[in-house]
């Protein structure tokens, strides 16, 4: 395993322990219901061209590791987006048009909600408009212009494309299809989170090893609770749930360290681009303050080395094409396991069935 080397010094920036931990099914299902999650699936999976993305064991990761199984969810298969997000904001928009073809989509994005979305509208002939910050790349732009979409660029940060979006939605009387949820805007969200769910409803029938700690990486952590809300539906026993982010958009770990939605200060962006977040969204505050036993925090600086070492088939047998924001499952496990303390506090040993969300292949290729 001479390749694998240099992880022997892979390192977390911080580990925090949740300890107001308290997994209950009916509590998390209460927040994004039951229904949501089968309408989801029903609809979904009767799209054109849907098919359950690959779950790839690592296996050279997990002898290096000494672990029992690493599972790889590969979302860069998901329909032809190559990330998870297909799921959410395409079905959120199939949702709310309620087959109209009068109506015209908004969404602000800083890339890949907005891509789906614009998807999603295409799919069902509508007009769609993405708002973008500044900061979004012109490769990004490209791909959402690819659906269809009219891109609008605003200046400043993400908050102020999503503030266009709205004055300009409100005026117009377009359909906001956002991911973020607030106190008054649940709706949308909790629909997006139900078509996240669906990975988890897949990797239910792809194994039948009991998962034991999922690794989940999270901006404003609509993908993580909405992966959560999978496991309190479909999966027999709930395994831990680790959540990983950027250790310059630490907001969950910030969150639950405070035991209240803390917004924070981002100095310097993250090349993990789509979990560059400064604030929790409402509802999946509500799913991770509870369901989260440990939160987790990483760099940037092993993010390249683990595209590639995906790709060069080093912790796999099959070469996989992964984004940044597929990474930091990956670097986070790596990181716990040499640290013997976080290791032990999350029961992490050679008995156990780990799985890692691919959420992305390469969507910004240029990047
Ligand atoms: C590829 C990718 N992974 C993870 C995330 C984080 O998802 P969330 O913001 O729902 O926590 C994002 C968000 O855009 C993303 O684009």
């Amino acid at each position: 395993m001479k390749s694998l080397k240099s992880i022997k010094n892979w390192t977390l920036t911080k580990s925090l322990k949740n300890n107001n931990f308290s997994f209950k099914r009916e509590y998390v299902l209460k927040f994004v219901p039951s229904l949501f999650l089968t309408n989801a699936f029903t609809s979904i999976s009767n799209w054109k061209n849907y098919r359950a993305t690959p779950l790839i064991k690592l296996d050279k990761l997990k002898k290096n590791l000494k672990l029992n199984n690493i599972f790889y969810k590969d979302e860069s298969k998901r329909f032809h987006l190559k990330s998870f997000k297909a799921l959410g904001g395409a079905y959120a928009v199939e949702k709310i048009s309620k087959g109209k073809k009068n109506i015209i989509i908004s969404s602000a994005t800083a890339g890949n909600h907005g891509r789906s979305v614009a998807w999603g509208a295409k799919r069902l002939g509508l007009k769609c408009k993405i708002f973008v910050s500044q900061y979004v790349s012109d490769s990004r732009v490209k791909e959402i212009k690819k659906f269809g979409a009219e891109v609008i660029r605003v200046k400043g940060d993400y908050e102020n494309s999503l503030n266009e979006c709205k004055k300009l939605s409100k005026k117009n009387n377009w359909k906001i299809v956002q991911d973020v949820a607030t106190r008054d805007y649940k709706l949308v969200p909790q629909l997006t989170m139900a078509g996240y769910s669906i990975m988890i409803r897949e990797i239910s029938k792809q194994t039948n090893q009991y998962i034991t700690h999922i690794f989940l990486q999270a901006g404003v952590g609509g993908m993580a609770a909405g992966v959560v809300a999978g496991v309190a539906k479909y999966f027999k026993r709930i395994p831990k749930i680790i959540i990983v982010e950027p250790d310059r958009a630490d907001c969950v770990l910030q969150s639950i360290k405070n035991n209240k939605l803390k917004k924070i200060k981002i100095k310097k962006e993250s090349i993990m681009g789509g979990m560059s977040c400064n604030e929790m969204s409402y509802i999946p505050w509500q799913i991770l303050k509870k369901a989260s036993n440990c939160c987790v925090s990483v760099s940037d600086r092993n993010v390249a080395k683990t595209v590639a070492m995906l790709k060069d088939k080093k912790l796999s047998k099959n070469s996989i094409i992964g984004g940044e924001c597929s990474t930091p499952g990956i670097i986070s496990l790596i990181g716990i396991c040499n640290n013997s303390s976080t290791k032990k506090l999350i029961e992490l040993n050679e008995k156990s069935n780990v799985l890692v969300i691919g959420c992305e292949g390469n969507a910004d290729v240029k990047l």
